[in-house]
């Protein structure tokens, strides 16, 4: 088989490396995915997708003919020499990156021998690949090639994200290798940023970092808003216009979740501190977003009082709309925190059955949304489906027993709702009409 004719190996069918196969098979590629999770693998080569990702179906039924799913490293190894790495890195206790399935891959693949080209998808800690090269030379390893090739991509828009990038970073010891990879993503169209690898490493961890710190500081100007009777959403307009700082990531509310901005922030901070750097800025980030999910129960107490007895109804659980990932999702610490005050808590998420989840002890689920808010004393929009922008409102009302509305991503129309006769709170959305608080009515 010459290398043009070999198929691209994918190691870890989760969000990203799914994505990587599919999108790889779209470009041309025949690919074969590997995961040691058998029932995914299983699911996957009866045609089911096992994630929720917009679009994701119909390009692996698209490209159907270029997949294959596989357990064994027998057979991947056997067609494959390029192999994208996308296994999980979550955090450990101590706040550091997770390496152990990144270490059992680089393993599995060292002790079968053979020339292979390891892509490094995953997101890891600067240093991660010079690591990972001097061990497998110290274990008298020789034949792997190493490249980092950071993901960027958004769950809820990761298809459009791989195949449309804003930049694809490659970062290698040698021009050989990288050209390599920049070879396989011919067809997309975005700059590519050539590096060393861990350079590489440092753009993915500060960009998230940097996102994140956008996502705190509008929260915390939103908290002053609140005191001063300013309007965030106005104010993070005006800002956004500056092209210097852009209107992306100013959007406030009760902060960021997700399987990418905790770990990776915390791993950074960990990474710096490691080395006998304190990161202070990062310290403060993810505090202020500790402290704003917490900002939701004063804001409930405010209007209700004691939450004991409170029945409480949440709207929207997943981290983010359009997909099905509940990692360091804000709903589960608002929902504990809610069941520690002593309030029953609802709740209704597209993505999930009516019920119970065990992310969410004691939470009855609804498979509408009008049944979670049913003789509830007050709902709160937590995570931003298009679909609770559409409620029937009056019908909602009529259903609650108190018309309390805090809206934790700044969604909803304040005045429409206060005209529907609720109360109605944001985050550092004043919380008198802008034109009674400025005297023009
Ligand atoms: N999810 C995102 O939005 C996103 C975006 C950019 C980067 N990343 C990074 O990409 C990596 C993967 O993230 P994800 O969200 O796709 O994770 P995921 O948990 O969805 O998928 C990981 C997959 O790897 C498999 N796996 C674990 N150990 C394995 C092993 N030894 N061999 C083969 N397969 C194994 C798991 O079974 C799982 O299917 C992480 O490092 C993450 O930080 C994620």
């Amino acid at each position: 088989m010459n290398e043009e004719q070999r198929p691209i190996g994918v190691v870890g069918v989760g969000y990203v490396g799914l994505v990587t196969g599919v999108c790889l098979a779209h470009l041309g590629h025949r690919v074969v995915c590997l995961d040691v999770d058998e029932a995914r693998i299983e699911a996957l080569r009866r045609g089911t997708v096992p994630i929720y990702e917009p679009g994701l179906e119909k390009l692996v039924d698209d490209n159907a003919a270029r997949l294959s799913f596989t357990t064994s490293h027998d057979e991947l190894l056997a067609q494959c020499r390029v192999l994208f790495v996308a296994v999980d890195t979550p955090p450990t206790p101590s706040g550091d990156a997770d390496l152990s399935r990144v270490r059992r891959v680089v393993d599995e693949i060292a002790h079968r021998g053979g020339r292979r080209l390891l892509v490094m998808k995953s997101t890891v800690p600067v240093g991660t690949g010079a690591h990972i090269m001097a061990d497998l030379e110290g274990d008298g390893v020789d034949g792997i090639t190493y490249v980092s090739n950071p993901e960027f991509l958004r769950e809820g828009a990761a298809i459009e994200d791989f195949l449309s990038p804003d930049r694809i970073v490659i970062g290698s010891f040698s021009d050989e290798a990288g050209d390599e990879v920049e070879a396989l993503y011919r067809g997309v169209d975005a700059p590519v940023v050539r590096t060393s690898v861990p350079t590489a490493e440092m753009i993915k961890y500060a960009s998230n970092a940097f996102l994140a710190t956008k996502i705190s500081f509008v929260n915390e100007i939103a908290n002053v808003c609140e005191e001063v009777g300013a309007d965030v959403r106005t104010v993070a307009e005006g800002m956004g216009l500056d092209h210097r700082i852009g209107a992306h990531f100013l959007h406030a509310g009760i902060g960021f979740g997700g399987s990418c901005f905790p770990k990776d922030v915390q791993a950074l901070k960990q990474l710096a501190g490691n080395s006998g750097y304190h990161f202070q800025l990062l310290t403060a980030v993810i505090e202020v977003n500790h402290l704003q999910k917490r900002r939701v129960i004063g804001k409930l107490k405010h209007h209700l009082g004691n939450l004991r007895g409170a029945r409480i109804a949440l709207l929207g659980l997943t981290f983010k709309p359009h997909t099905d990932d509940l990692r360091e999702a804000a709903s589960i610490v608002l929902a504990a925190r809610l069941r520690g005050e002593g309030a029953t808590v609802t709740a209704h998420d597209p993505m999930l059955s009516p019920g119970s989840h065990e992310l969410f002890p004691g939470v009855d689920l609804f498979a509408e949304p009008l049944e979670a808010v049913r003789d509830a004393d007050a709902l709160v929009v937590v995570t931003e489906w298009p679909e609770f922008l559409r409620l029937d409102w009056a019908a909602v009302k009529e259903a609650m027993r108190r018309p309390v509305v805090i809206d934790g991503r700044n969604v909803l129309d304040p005045d429409a709702l206060r005209e529907a006769g609720f109360t109605y709170e944001g985050v550092g959305v004043a919380g008198l009409p802008e034109a009674v608080r400025s005297g023009s009515s």
